[in-house]
């Protein structure tokens, strides 16, 4: 089976920068793209390529490239379905917010309505295609819903999860690890479909690079993996406060440990703790499917990974309220920062959103300035959370749209995201305008600690 035509379901992170890289390299295969949200589909069709929803490095580029030739953007989600062979689902699954498994569970509300509305349409034999994030056997009750409400036609479903990480995403697409395609090996109709996914990936991708499984591998291969890296990110930010109880230094000790080819060395980085739509949602999720099996040990195993994360978001509050003197009262904290890492407009989970939030509890003027993350977004972030009412967020923080006026007058500055940009700034200048003594809580390890203390600041990093 030759593929011509992609529908994907879901225009968001990851549904848009992945299928603008396979319109690129697939210049044969007509891709669209439907979404609900009118206003995130006329972004993405804006004449001006900056203007487009989400923020990644490459992404304008292969956008304008592609788009009006073999890339569209739309709201007809019927007539997509319609006309595809192969439709992927990419709406987001978030951890539920109500009933049975509340905060923890995927809420897969949007996934069944996917699956119903493609079982209406569909006159013709389909591939579905699961790319967003979804507990092991999902596949399952897709099939079933498939199956049990469509109009006679044949549904093979895949899983083909997405390893892309935001910021690096048109890189990882376009040169990934590998690819993992899972489906059902054991009929003629189920290896068709793998083959024909497996051609697509093949344009540009080497084929020893392609995985094929079983459908439950896959799946949880994709929880597996974003476990395992969150797990890194926990335990070097559990060792980074030994490190400053004891005198060693994380950097030090990561750079150590990371040149042992055993253990390698990426995801070693201290941080104010990881954030990002994924790793808390999956091992939530894992934790959630564990228990349901009855599997209590696993799922405390991981749930640690998690508590950890809140320790270390909370930590690095705690530490800013003690530093200046135990109050922090009308007391101006500049964040530089809000998204939950550099080279994105994401700040969904996001640690800056958690620890304004405590600072605001004691009392402190939050002065925001992030390069890419808009004001509106930072008060949808802590309106969110629901502590106060959204008057008082409003009263206690402002953002700004130039990182000298946000720290001007400042009592302290929180480093939350690790921009480029943050490392070149004018240091002297920012202390010369700022109350004395003046504070840097590196949560990042982003800045020189010796240039700073230099100049005068007292400078605090995140494990030394
Ligand atoms: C993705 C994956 O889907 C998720 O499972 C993974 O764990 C994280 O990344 P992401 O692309 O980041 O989600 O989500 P988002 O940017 O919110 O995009 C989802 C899009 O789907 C939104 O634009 C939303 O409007 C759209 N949507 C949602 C629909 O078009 N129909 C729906 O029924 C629900
Ligand atoms: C992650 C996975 O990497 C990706 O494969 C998956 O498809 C989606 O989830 P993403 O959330 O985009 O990608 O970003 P990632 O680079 O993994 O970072 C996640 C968080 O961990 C960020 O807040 C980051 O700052 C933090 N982190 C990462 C650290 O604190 N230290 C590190 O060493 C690495």
């Amino acid at each position: 089976m030759k593929i011509t035509k992609i529908c994907c379901i879901g225009a968001g992170y990851v549904g848009g920068p992945t299928m603008a890289v396979i319109a690129q390299k697939c210049p044969d295969i007509q891709v669209t793209v439907v979404d609900l949200n009118q206003e995130r589909i006329n972004s993405w069709n804006d004449e001006n390529i900056d203007n487009i929803p989400i923020y990644e490095p490459g992404l304008g580029d292969i956008v304008a490239e592609a788009r009006g030739r073999n890339l569209f953007f739309s709201t007809d989600v019927e007539k997509a379905i319609h006309e595809a062979q192969v439709i992927f689902i990419s709406v987001n699954t978030p951890t539920k917010t109500y009933g049975s498994g509340k905060g923890m569970a995927a809420d897969l509300k949007y996934i069944e309505l996917c699956a119903r509305q493609i079982a209406r349409i569909a006159k013709d034999d389909k591939i579905v295609v699961e790319k967003s994030t979804l507990p092991v056997r999902t596949a399952e009750a897709i099939k079933s819903i498939l199956d049990n409400t469509g109009n006679g036609v044949q549904f093979q479903i895949l899983s083909n999860p997405e390893f892309l990480a935001e910021g690096t995403a048109v890189e990882d697409l376009i040169a990934p690890d590998r690819v993992l395609i899972g489906g059902d090996n054991h009929t003629e109709e189920g290896r068709k479909a793998i083959d024909a996914l497996v051609n697509v990936y093949a344009n540009w991708v080497p084929k020893d690079k392609i995985l094929t499984t079983n459908v439950w591998s896959s799946e949880l291969s994709k929880l597996t993996a974003n476990a395992f890296l969150a797990q890194r990110v926990s335990s070097i930010n559990a060792m980074s406060e030994l490190c400053e109880r004891t005198g060693a230094n994380v950097n030090e000790v990561a750079k150590a440990i990371g040149m042992d080819s055993r253990i390698g060395s990426k995801f070693l980085k201290a941080s104010v703790g990881f954030g990002g739509s994924c790793f808390q949602k999956d091992i939530l999720n894992l934790v959630y499917i564990s228990k349901s099996f009855g599997l209590h040990q696993v799922a405390d195993y991981w749930e640690q990974v998690i508590i950890m994360n809140d320790h270390q978001k909370r930590r690095f509050a705690n530490n800013i309220v003690q530093t200046l003197y135990n109050t922090v009262a009308d007391k101006k904290i500049a964040f530089l920062g809000w998204a939950f890492k550099k080279d994105t407009n994401d700040t969904r989970e996001s640690s800056a959103i958690y620890i304004a939030d405590d600072l605001i509890n004691e009392q402190a003027k939050i002065a925001v300035f992030d390069p890419k993350v808009p004001e509106n977004q930072v008060f949808l972030d802590l309106n969110y959370l629901e502590t106060r009412s959204s008057e008082k967020n409003r009263k206690n923080v402002e953002v700004y749209e130039n990182a000298y006026e946000a720290c001007q007058g400042a009592h302290a500055i929180a480093v939350v995201t690790e921009w480029d940009e943050f490392i070149g700034y004018d240091w002297q200048k920012i202390y010369d305008n700022m109350q004395k003594p003046a504070f840097v809580f590196d949560g990042r390890n982003l800045l020189d600690g010796n240039k700073l203390k230099a100049i005068g600041f007292v400078y605090r990093a995140i494990g030394s």
